[in-house]
Order: structure tokens, then sequence, then C-alpha cells
């Protein structure tokens, strides 16, 4: 039987053996205790002379960090641990003697941290970050594969410029100019239209030349898009969707959230409806509470984060000048606002989500393209969304990467993904 240690609470006073590496030993004399690691968990096993052959008990002195072993002992209770559990050492298999590591247990800068991003994965704060991810991504999929969605991948590789072509990356696709996708949005409307509702779940790549902590050139999202939705049927959407995620995290990771000091009660407390508020009620907001905002452009961090501080949930911002957006957004009657909606998450982690009703008539949309500086003949198939069937339809995007930093409350995007890419790092 394969035991990890994540499950070894059901195995209590059974003897078990655990494949892993050295976290960390200390020692009292007659005793000595070892944090393993097996990738699932962490736990105490204790070395104790009368109990192991006297090589075993010598390897204390051996045994480095991230040394790799295999380890027979029994399960016990150990009701002061994180899992409540603790393994009493019969036997310890070396496999490796490692090398001198180079992240001790104590604290590093930051950017030597990155420079060895491979090794600091292993660290336990990272292990609980990119466990949660994992954990975040798992609830987004079951929710659209539980929600009548159909997965259409979008592709990497694309000529259309969705949102604005200053973040674009330009790459040689056999002597053509071909452009890193910065959002799978428009072949989800191809989706949608085919299967009526539709997601995307992948990396996206922008040019961020801003070096903040929100910003990646490469991140990932998540995309759904829905035939015969308008504005506020997705902000229904969006908000039975984030709900679901965080519940979902709550049950599955409070070893990780723990690992994390995360207030929980802040997440319990992310439950419909979410407050929903125009572009004009938030200008409102800022300026009334001595927040100089210039009405008609788009919110910087600090206004999201004075418009987050007065809500203790993700708050949804819609209807926008329609000069902040981009040319697919639908307008109202009016003819001036966009129907978009940007949501905010709380604490200060920024815009997680955007997304909005689609214009859906053709000669207006070529007209947007047109405003916009964009080609034409590179939006020719999607002009022909227009013209097959068109209907109302809606959709949005959430980055994965956002969502996870505001979960696991850590202050920079760059420990939610495993290899993040900025303007400064592509190695490891
Ligand atoms: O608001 P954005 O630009 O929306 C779109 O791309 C739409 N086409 C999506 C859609 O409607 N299908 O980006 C959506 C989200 C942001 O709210 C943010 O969470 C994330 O993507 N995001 C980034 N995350 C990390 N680094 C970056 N450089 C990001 N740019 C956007």
């Amino acid at each position: 039987m394969d035991y990890t240690i994540n499950k070894l609470k059901k195995h209590l006073n059974e003897t078990v053996e655990l494949k892993g590496w050295v976290y960390n030993i200390r020692s009292i004399g007659k005793v000595w205790f070892m944090i393993l690691r097996d990738g699932s968990g962490f736990i105490q096993c204790v070395v104790s002379k009368q109990d192991v052959d006297e090589s075993i008990f010598a390897l204390e002195e051996s045994l480095t960090q991230e040394s790799s072993v295999v380890v027979h002992g029994v399960v016990q209770e150990d009701k002061r641990s994180e899992i409540g559990v603790e393994i009493l050492v019969k036997n310890i298999e070396v496999i490796q003697i490692a090398e001198e590591y180079p992240i001790s247990l104590k604290e590093h800068g930051t950017s030597f941290l990155m420079d060895n991003r491979h090794l600091w994965l292993r660290s336990k704060k990272q292990f609980a970050v990119l466990r949660i991810r994992h954990a975040v991504i798992k609830a987004i999929r079951n929710y659209f594969d539980n929600n009548g969605f159909v997965l259409i991948d979008s592709p990497m590789f694309t000529g259309n410029a969705v949102e604005g072509t200053t973040t674009l990356f330009e790459t040689d696709y056999f002597s053509r100019s071909a452009y890193l996708t910065q959002s799978g949005q428009l072949y989800q409307e191809a989706g949608a239209l085919a299967f009526g509702k539709t997601y995307c779940f992948g990396p996206c790549f922008r040019a961020e030349k801003s070096k903040t902590r929100k910003h990646l050139t490469e991140f990932w999202m998540v995309e759904p898009e829905m035939a015969y939705f308008d504005l506020n049927q997705n902000m229904d959407l969006i908000e039975d969707f984030i709900e679901s995620i965080i519940s979902s995290v709550i049950q599955e990771c409070s070893l990780e959230l723990n690992i994390l000091e995360r207030d929980i009660s802040k997440l319990q407390n992310i439950t419909k409806p979410f407050p929903r508020i125009s572009y004009d009620d938030a200008v409102k907001l800022l300026n009334d509470n001595g927040h100089e905002f210039k009405y008609g452009s788009d919110f910087g961090a600090p206004d999201e984060e004075k418009i987050a501080s007065f809500y203790d949930k993700p708050v949804m911002i819609h209807s926008w000048p329609y000069e902040t957006k981009a040319f697919y957004m639908k307008r109202d009657n009016a003819d001036k606002l966009a129907l978009g909606v940007d949501v905010i998450a709380p604490e200060g982690y920024g815009e997680i989500v955007g997304g909005g009703q689609r214009e859906d008539n053709h000669d207006i949309l070529v007209k947007r393209i047109k405003e916009h500086g964009l080609p034409l003949d590179s939006f020719k198939w999607y002009l022909d969304l227009r013209k097959f069937g068109s209907v109302p339809h809606s959709g949005f995007g959430m980055g994965l990467e956002r969502t996870v930093g505001w979960i696991c409350g850590t202050d920079h995007i760059r420990q939610t993904i495993p290899f993040p890419r900025t303007m400064t790092r592509l190695e490891p």
C-alpha cells in the first residue's frame, strides 16, 4: 500500500512506509525529531534510541536538509501537530544524502528565492499556496463541467488583438505575424454560438512593462461565454462561480490555509449576493470619501483598494464609460456606457474578473473595430458570428493567479504560479 502523509490519520497505530525528503532535524539527546515532507504534507518523525538500530540512530549526524529517505514507523496520535499524528520511527532507508541545500529555514531575500524557484517550491508556504492553486483549478473545472458548459480550447497563436495593441507579444509565424493570445474570448464567442455555454482555461500572454505586485507576462485565465446572457445574468453567474470556488477551497484546504495563517472567517463571508455598483457610483464613492478621482479613466491599484475598503465581499463595478473598454463591448441604449463588469476582490487584492456583454450587431461592430484602429481583415471570421444567428451574449475572464493570491493572502502574484514570468524573469 502507498501511504501519504495527508492520509495518515486514518491509519492510527499501523506500521507504514513513507517516501520523502528531510525538511528539518532537531535533537534532544536520546531522541531526535525529523520533519519529513512527501509532497502531500509534513510530519514529525520521532527517532528514539530505544526503538532503532544504532546505525539508524546515528543518521542524525549525516542526514542533511532535503536528503531523500524512506521511513518505516508506526502512526501515533500527536494532538499538538497540524495533522494530528506523528511517526514513531522503526527504520530509515537513505536514498541520497543531499548536498548543502541553498535554502535554509531562515529568511531569505525574494530575489534569491526566485532565482531558486525550482527548489523554493519545496518550502512549506509555497507548498500551501500551490496546493491551493490546484484546488482552485479543480473547483473551476467542476463548476463549469457541472453547469452545462463545454470546454472549447482557444488557440495560443492568434492573428487578433483582443485587449488592445500595447501588450501584444508578436512572433514570427512562417513569415507572417502572429500574436501570443491575450485572451481566448473571441474564440469562446464562436464556441457559445455553437454549444450554448463554453469555457476555455489556459495561459494568456501580455507584454506588461510595469513591475507591479499584480502583473505577470504569462498568467492563466478561465473564460466562460454564454449565449442568450445579458450583463445581469453574467453578474449572477460570476457571484455564484466565485462563491463556489471559495467554498470548495475552505472545505478542501484547511491545512494549507492554516499554514498560511489565513483568516478563514474573511473567506467564509464570501457568499452571494455581492454588491453591484455602477462606475458612476464608484467614482462618487471615491470622491465623497476624500479620494480624488477624475471621471472617465480606468481605476488604478490605489483606487481599487479604496473602493474595496468599503466592502467585505468582492464588489462588481458595471456600466463603464465606453472609452475605458475594449472594442467588443456592447453599449447601453444611450450609446455612452459599455455593458462591462470588473470584479474587485476584498482586502486590496485588486481586479480579479473582467467581462461584459458583447456587441452583437454586425455593422456596429465593424464601426468599433475601425474606431479602435484594428485591421478588419483579421476579424473577418469574428464578424461572421454576427451574420449567422447573432444573439445577445456575455462572458468574463477570471485571472487565476490574482484569485489564488487573494484566497491565500499572499502579497505578491509571483508566488501563486509555479514558474512566474515577468518582464525581468525568464529563468528558472
Ligand atoms: O480584464 P481583462 O483584460 O479581460 C479580458 O481579457 C477579457 N477578454 C476576458 C473575457 O471577457 N473573456 O482580464 C481578465 C482578468 C483580470 O481581471 C485579471 O484577473 C487577469 O485577467 N489579468 C492578469 N493577471 C495577471 N497578470 C496580468 N498581466 C493580467 N492581466 C489580466
